[in-house]
């Protein structure tokens, strides 16, 4: 055991099955587009956006008049009478430039540049096509790999950041016996969650109502307030369960304001959803990176220097930065480091955060130069890792909170077989199939944000627990009832969870991995509050057996008060709130960032290994296995902690081998835009997923002694992939996705 273990609490009693679950596959449970109430139903309106044709210009004129006549047609709105909107930005994490009709201008093939609302969606499909968009065009750029040279620094500041320099790199790679020097490519993905983004929205005089596929209801309720110029009271913003989000739900896109204005000018409920084909541009998507690296190591295998120089798109409209460099900073102790980021502007739509937004691509290109270096040094790759393990945050000098990875190489190369590997590729054959091992380290951040959540006993026993978060399908719901039955020591089969709604007590973005970690500590600040107020019932209601009392002298536990002096002496909730006329008791709780927090890192750790088969004549790679061993504090919930980083590797899977957007070098847009062509994963695409978790709470990062496992999975895994078909192959791939028509 561990000095962290114990200290930490005791683990929450789990909920067996998702809270949500069964609401889900019997229907019940509805997603932003679902919902018919409780506007009138015959009212709805539905609206489709129109898009751009050409990658820059300016829009002249648009012929209307066919599409005004078309049978259905409620409303058009262009960029020549949508109403005039404050000028002023979303406020961040919200913030992403907005196409909202308010300029002719065309920053990007496929940017919306029209509304049509209509009685039915088919109808406002059809009067679409009628419109007639005269361009001028300008002209553009959309191939950011021909215009490296074009790369400049990030605006705002404009100029190079402070801190991404250490030590003499030059005379540490001087010194160096081994050096590998290359460049890696990650290309352009969209997220792609199952369920599109969507809204309805409906104004109920001034105040302006929206269900809206989101992971961040109260950025939502912000950016629609600021946007429309209106007091942030008179939004409200409802989502209660999210078909997946992937980062692309985390900022407020153009059509959920649009579908606002649609709703006002028509006077009727509207409910606008995005097209697969959609989901490719105006909502964001991952950058594209070249990354150059050069690591310099002793002949033992030390590392002496790490450089990074990164340079990715960005839109015309806004950059982003997608951090691929991030991991060479604090991953390895090195005496010498060394990264840049620079952007080229094109003519594509705005990028945003993504699936581990800076460490997916980032270990994806890092562990495969590692890997090279291991080689090199002739050194098993996991040895390499532990000669170089940072046992503190080299970035900032200071330590982590908490950090086991160790223990994850040791655990996942055990279950895996490591030991077995051969070092020299393509080794070990089986009948037509060339297999190989491979190896990653996963690295996220923990993040944790301000959070509140209001909890009740309820008649029966029951409790309620409520917060303004979001459920992605990720296990909010699940782990919420688990920490509110916690507190007052009562089965989570009894608590009702209610989230998703912006009148609720507010809660981070869910991204960035912190949900969990941050609700939960709200969570168990108002169940505190809330056996106070219990306690104090209790000893003022003369029908108690725990009556006069003391209230520090009192526990809750098993349904439960008690006398912690006389445990046999109790009062069960139930009879409690039955005694004060079935009146629930209310608690309202909250949770900051710890004030230690800048002066240690918290970040989550794992260990990948890989085996792939790639046939020797079609160059398929089928992944056999992956065996991950994580360190992610605390695992909340076996069934929806472990599905998450099985998502996450599938997704990792997905990075090494088949996400990619293929953007067309004259028009611009995405030419592979559906779920046929852009590939992903399925059941058939990876044999066996072996996943296991330290379960070491970080009581230093939270009271809970949790990380966030929501992206996690996704680092490293592409890697891990890519050096087994490296070790298969002898094919050293740094440009992802690896296609068979690149092993050949
Ligand atoms: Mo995640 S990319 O922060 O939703």
């Amino acid at each position: 055991m561990t000095q962290d273990t114990e200290t930490a609490p005791k683990a929450a009693k789990q909920l067996d099955h998702r809270y949500e679950g069964m609401a889900k596959v019997t229907g019940k449970a509805k997603y932003a587009a679902e919902f018919s109430e409780p506007f009138s139903k015959s009212d709805l309106t539905y609206a489709y956006i129109v898009q751009s044709t050409i990658p820059s210009g300016t829009i002249v004129s648009i012929d209307r008049a066919a599409a005004d006549r078309a049978p259905g047609v409620i409303s058009i709105l262009t960029p020549f009478n949508a109403p005039k909107l404050n000028p002023g930005q979303p406020q961040p994490p919200a913030r992403r430039n907005l196409s909202l009709l308010q300029n002719a201008d065309v920053n990007y093939n496929g940017q919306p540049v029209a509304l049509v609302v209509a009685r039915s969606l088919n109808e406002a499909k059809a009067a679409a096509t009628m419109l007639k968009i005269n361009y001028s065009p300008k002209a553009s750029r959309v191939n950011f790999m021909e215009n490296l040279g074009e790369a400049r620094w990030p605006k705002n500041p404009g100029k190079e950041p402070a801190g991404n320099h250490r030590g003499d790199l030059q005379a540490a790679f001087t010194k160096s016996s081994v050096i590998v020097e290359n460049t890696y490519v990650t290309p352009i993905q969209h997220h792609n969650p199952m369920e599109p983004h969507a809204t309805i929205a409906w104004w109920d005089g001034e105040k302006l109502n929206v269900y809206d596929a989101t992971q961040y209801i109260s950025g939502v309720r912000m950016s629609l307030a600021k946007t429309l110029n209106i007091p942030i009271d008179y939004v409200r913003v409802v989502n209660p369960v999210v078909g997946g989000g992937f980062g692309s739900k985390g900022s407020m896109w153009s059509h959920v304001p649009l579908c606002a204005i649609a709703a006002k000018v028509t006077g009727k409920p509207v409910k606008l959803v995005l097209d697969r084909e959609q989901m490719f541009g105006p909502v964001g998507g991952r950058p594209s990176t070249v990354n150059k690296i050069k690591l310099g190591a002793s002949a033992d295998g030390k590392l002496l220097a790490m450089q990074q120089d990164v340079v990715m798109n960005a839109s015309v409209m806004e950059d982003f930065v997608e951090h691929s460099e991030g991991p060479t900073k604090n991953l390895y102790m090195s005496e010498a480091n060394s990264v840049t980021a620079k952007v080229v502007e094109v003519n594509l739509g705005v990028s945003t955060f993504m699936r581990a937004p800076g460490e997916a691509p980032g270990t994806a290109v890092l562990e495969i130069a590692t890997d090279e270096l291991a080689e090199k040094l002739k050194m098993d790759p996991v040895q390499l890792r532990l000669v170089n393990y940072a046992d503190k945050d080299p970035s900032h000098d200071r330590p982590w909170s908490s950090k086991h990875l160790r223990e994850c190489y040791e655990k996942a190369s055990e279950r895996f077989g490591w030991s077995k590997r051969s070092p020299k590729p393509g080794a070990i054959t089986e009948g037509n199939a060339l297999i190989g091992y491979g190896m990653a380290t996963a690295t996220y951040p923990a993040n944790r944000s301000s959070a509140q959540a209001v909890v009740r006993m309820l008649p029966g026993g029951r409790m309620f627990v409520g917060s303004g978060t979001q459920d992605l399908g990720t296990g909010t719901y699940t782990i919420m009832a688990q920490q509110a039955a916690a507190g007052l020591g009562i089965d989570p089969e009894l608590v009702e969870v209610k989230l998703g709604d912006s009148t609720l007590p507010k809660a981070p973005v869910s991204g960035g991995s912190q949900s969990s970690a941050s609700v939960l500590p709200a969570i168990q600040d108002a169940t505190a509050q809330l056996k106070l107020k219990l306690a104090d019932l209790a000893i003022s209601d003369a029908g108690s057996p725990l009556h006069g009392l003391k209230t520090l002298d009192i526990d809750a536990k098993d349904g439960s008060l008690f006398n912690q002096n006389n445990p046999s002496q109790r009062d069960s909730l139930a009879d409690l709130i039955a005694r004060n006329d079935g009146k629930p008791v209310e608690a309202t709780g909250s949770a900051e960032p710890s004030e230690s927090r800048d002066a240690m890192t918290s970040n989550s750790w794992g260990a990948v290994f890989a085996e792939v088969a790639v046939d020797k004549d079609t160059h398929m790679v089928k992944v056999r296995r992956v065996v991950a061993t994580y360190d992610i504090g605390t695992l909340l919930n076996d069934k929806t902690g472990l599905n998450q980083l099985v998502g996450g590797i599938t997704w990792g899977v997905s990075f090494a081998l088949c996400e990619e957007a293929h953007i067309d070098p004259v028009s611009g847009r995405v030419l592979n835009n559906s779920l046929a062509e852009y590939h992903v994963p399925v059941n058939a695409d990876i044999e066996t997923l072996d996943v296991t978790v330290l379960n070491i709470p970080d009581v230093k990062f939270n009271p809970i002694g949790s990380r966030g496992i929501g992206e996690i999975g996704i680092t490293g895994s592409a890697a891990a992939v890519a050096n087994a078909i490296y070790n298969a192959t002898g094919k050293r791939i740094r440009e992802y996705p690896i296609t068979p028509d690149k092993i050949m």
